[in-house]
C-alpha cells in the first residue's frame, strides 16, 4: 500500500510540473491589448505562403527563406475544393498533404495562423469552394444554404484534423480565421456565420482565438464581423485604417498587408514598389500592430486552379504577385529590405536556385483525328441531318469573388443551328490531366468523319521538350499540369517549370494543347525553356474593369 501510495504521489507531482512548466496558451488580453503566448505579450510578423500554389518539395525551402527573413508565423489558407474535389472523396497527401506542411513550419521555428474557409476567396478557382456545390442549382453560397449540409461535413473532417496541431495541443497553429471577408459579400447572413462559429468551436474547443478579416472600412466590418470571432483587416501600402475601424478592434491586426497585388489575363503586371512597403510596415509596427504580409511568396496556378474577377476577368497561371520571394522562392531587393526590420535568426539563407535554359523543343502532331470531334460554338458547320455535334468548353478559371461566385460552366446558354434551339445535351467534365497522363489522346475517340471548319480546332501537341506565339493552350510535363499559356493576352508570357517534375532518368514529354488555331500545320512548332521568367508584358490590352474589392479600399 505504501508503494502503490508513493507511485501515485509521484505521479501527481509530474502532473503538477507540466502544469506549470509548459503552458502552451494562446490568447488575447484586451487590457493591455495584446496576444498573450504562455502568459508573455506578443506580437506576429507573418508572411502568406499558399501551400497549394508550390510543390511539396519546395516547401522547405521556402518556409526556411521565410524564418530567415526574421517572420515568427506564416498564414496560410485551406482551398476545400483541392482537398474535395468530388464529393466524399478526399486527397491529403502529396502535393495536397496539409499535415505534413504544418509539421514542417513547426520544426522550422514556424508559428500558423490558419484560415480554412470554407470560402477563401484567394485568386483560386470558385473561391476555394467546390464547382459540385452548383449541383443544386439555386444554392445561395456563404449562406445558412449550406449545400445540403456539404459544408458541416467538410469541416467535420477538416477541423478534426487541425486540432491536433492546435498551439495549445502541441502544434504551431496560434490563430484561425472563420470565412473570409464576409462583409463584402451581399448576404450579409449572421445565422450562417453564428453556425460556422459554432462547428469551429465544437471541433476545436472554446480556447483557441477565432478571427474574421474584413477589408478596412465600417461598411465591411458591418456584415463581416460578429460577436466572439476577433476582428481584424486588411489593406496594403499607402493606407492606415486602424484608427478609422477601431470601435471593431482590440488589438491591431493587419491579416493581408499587400506586398504586391494580382494580374488578369491582359491586363499590366502588377508591381508595388519596396518602398511603399517598407513605408506602411514601419507605421504599422510603431504601433504595435500585428502583421501578416500578403504574400511572402505567391507561387504558381497550376492546371486549372486559377480564379477570376467581375466582369468576367481571369487570372493568370502565375501568382508571383510581386511578393518578396518570386513565383520560383528567388530572394529579391523587398525580400532583403523587409530583412531589416526585426532580429534575424543565426544560419544560412538557402540560395535562389540555379534555372536552366534547356532551349528549344519541336513538337509533333500527336494523332490525327482526335478532338476533332470537338467544335468551336461560333463557326459554319457542314454536316448531314442527325449528325451530332461535339462541344469544347474551356473553363477559363471560376469567379472567386463577389456576387458571381455562382459560377456554372459548360455549355450555359441556347445553342442554336440556324433559327433551331438545338436540345438534348449531355454534358460532362473531361478529366484531360489523366487523359494526357495515361498518354490516351493517342486514340480516337470519335468515329465520326472530322467536320471541316472555318476554325482551326482544339489540337494536342507533342514533344519529347519558344511557346507558340498567339493562341491560349495548356502545357503538361510528363503528366504535370503547368497551366495556361496566352501570350498574345499577356502579362504572363512564360511559364514556370519545377525541376521536381523533371526527369533525369527518362526522356522527358511535353503536351500541349492548342485551343483556338494549329499554327503548326505550316510548319514544325516548338516551346522554348529559358532561364529569366517573363511577366510583365502585356501586348494587347482588353478594357477590364478593376473594380473589384480591394481595388475599393
Ligand atoms: C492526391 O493529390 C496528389 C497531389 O496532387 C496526387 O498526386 C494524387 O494522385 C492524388 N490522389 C488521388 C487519389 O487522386
Ligand atoms: C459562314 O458562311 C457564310 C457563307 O459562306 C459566310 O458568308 C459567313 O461569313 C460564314 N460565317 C462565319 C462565322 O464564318
Ligand atoms: C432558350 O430556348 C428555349 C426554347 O427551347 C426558350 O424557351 C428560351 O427562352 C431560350 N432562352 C434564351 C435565353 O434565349
Ligand atoms: C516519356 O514517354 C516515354 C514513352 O511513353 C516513356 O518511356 C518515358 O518514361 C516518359 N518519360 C517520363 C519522364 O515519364
Amino acid at each position: 500500500a505504501l508503494r502503490s501510495l508513493s507511485a501515485r504521489r509521484f505521479k501527481f507531482s509530474s502532473l503538477l510540473f507540466l502544469l506549470s512548466f509548459s503552458p502552451r496558451t494562446f490568447s488575447v488580453d484586451y487590457q493591455k491589448n495584446c496576444f498573450q503566448k504562455d502568459g508573455q505579450p506578443f506580437r506576429y510578423i507573418s508572411g502568406s505562403i499558399h501551400y497549394n500554389r508550390i510543390p511539396r518539395v519546395y516547401w522547405k525551402d521556402r518556409l526556411l527563406k521565410m524564418y530567415m527573413a526574421g517572420l515568427n508565423a506564416i498564414q496560410t489558407y485551406i482551398p476545400w475544393n483541392y482537398h474535395e474535389e468530388s464529393p466524399g472523396q478526399y486527397n491529403f497527401s502529396g502535393d495536397r498533404d496539409l499535415m505534413y506542411f504544418l509539421k514542417l513550419a513547426q520544426d522550422i521555428g514556424l508559428l500558423v495562423i490558419l484560415r480554412p474557409g470554407p470560402y477563401i476567396c484567394g485568386e483560386w478557382e470558385m473561391g476555394g469552394l467546390p464547382a459540385w456545390l452548383l449541383n443544386k442549382k439555386d444554392i445561395v453560397l456563404r449562406s445558412s444554404d449550406k449545400g445540403e449540409g456539404a459544408v458541416d461535413r467538410w469541416m467535420g473532417k477538416l477541423l478534426p484534423m487541425i486540432k491536433p496541431y492546435l498551439y495549445e495541443n502541441g502544434g504551431p497553429i496560434i490563430t484561425v480565421q472563420v470565412e473570409n471577408e464576409y462583409g463584402s459579400y451581399f448576404a450579409c447572413d449572421f445565422d450562417y456565420l453564428r453556425h460556422l462559429t459554432g462547428l469551429f468551436r465544437e471541433h476545436l474547443g472554446q480556447t483557441v482565438v477565432l478571427f474574421t478579416t474584413d477589408g478596412g472600412s465600417v461598411g465591411f466590418l458591418k456584415c463581416g464581423s460578429i460577436q466572439g470571432l476577433y476582428a481584424t483587416v486588411d489593406f496594403g501600402p499607402g493606407k492606415f485604417v486602424f484608427r478609422l475601424v477601431n470601435q471593431y478592434l482590440g488589438v491591431f491586426v493587419n491579416s493581408e498587408f499587400y506586398t504586391g497585388w494580382l494580374d488578369h489575363w491582359g491586363s499590366h503586371h502588377s508591381v508595388v514598389s519596396t518602398d511603399a512597403v517598407t513605408k506602411t510596415l514601419t507605421e504599422m509596427l510603431q504601433i504595435g500592430a500585428n502583421v501578416n504580409l500578403y504574400m511572402f511568396i505567391g507561387g504558381t496556378n497550376f492546371g486549372y486552379w486559377n480564379g477570376a474577377n467581375e466582369p468576367y476577368s481571369a487570372q493568370p497561371t502565375s501568382y508571383d504577385y510581386d511578393a518578396p520571394l518570386t513565383e520560383a522562392g528567388d530572394l529579391t531587393k523587398k525580400y532583403f529590405a523587409i530583412q531589416n526590420f526585426h532580429k534575424i535568426p543565426d544560419g544560412i539563407i538557402p540560395p535562389t536556385t540555379p534555372k536552366f535554359a534547356y532551349g528549344s523543343i519541336t513538337l509533333q502532331k500527336v494523332p490525327a483525328g482526335i478532338l476533332e470531334r470537338f467544335q468551336t460554338i461560333t463557326i459554319n458547320i457542314t454536316g448531314k441531318a442527325g449528325s451530332r455535334v461535339d462541344i469544347l468548353v474551356e473553363n477559363m478559371g471560376r469567379i472567386n469573388y463577389g456576387k458571381g461566385i455562382n459560377d456554372f460552366k459548360g455549355l450555359v446558354s441556347n445553342m442554336t443551328l440556324g433559327a433551331d434551339v438545338l436540345t438534348g445535351w449531355t454534358m460532362y467534365s473531361l478529366n484531360i490531366d489523366e487523359a494526357v497522363s495515361q498518354g490516351v489522346l493517342g486514340k480516337s475517340v470519335s468515329s465520326d468523319p472530322p467536320q471541316p471548319s472555318t476554325l482551326s480546332l482544339p489540337t494536342f501537341y507533342g514533344g519529347s521538350f519558344v511557346i507558340p506565339d498567339g493562341i491560349p493552350g495548356q502545357i503538361w510535363i510528363n503528366g504535370f499540369n503547368l497551366g495556361r499559356y496566352w501570350p498574345a493576352r499577356g502579362p504572363q508570357v512564360t511559364l514556370f517549370v519545377p525541376s521536381s517534375i523533371l526527369s533525369t532518368a527518362a526522356p522527358n514529354n511535353i503536351t500541349v494543347l492548342e485551343l483556338e488555331a494549329a499554327p503548326c500545320s505550316s510548319g514544325p512548332c516548338s516551346v522554348e525553356f529559358t532561364d529569366t521568367p517573363i511577366l510583365g508584358v502585356t501586348l494587347h490590352s482588353k478594357p477590364i474593369s478593376r473594380l473589384f474589392s480591394k481595388d475599393l479600399l
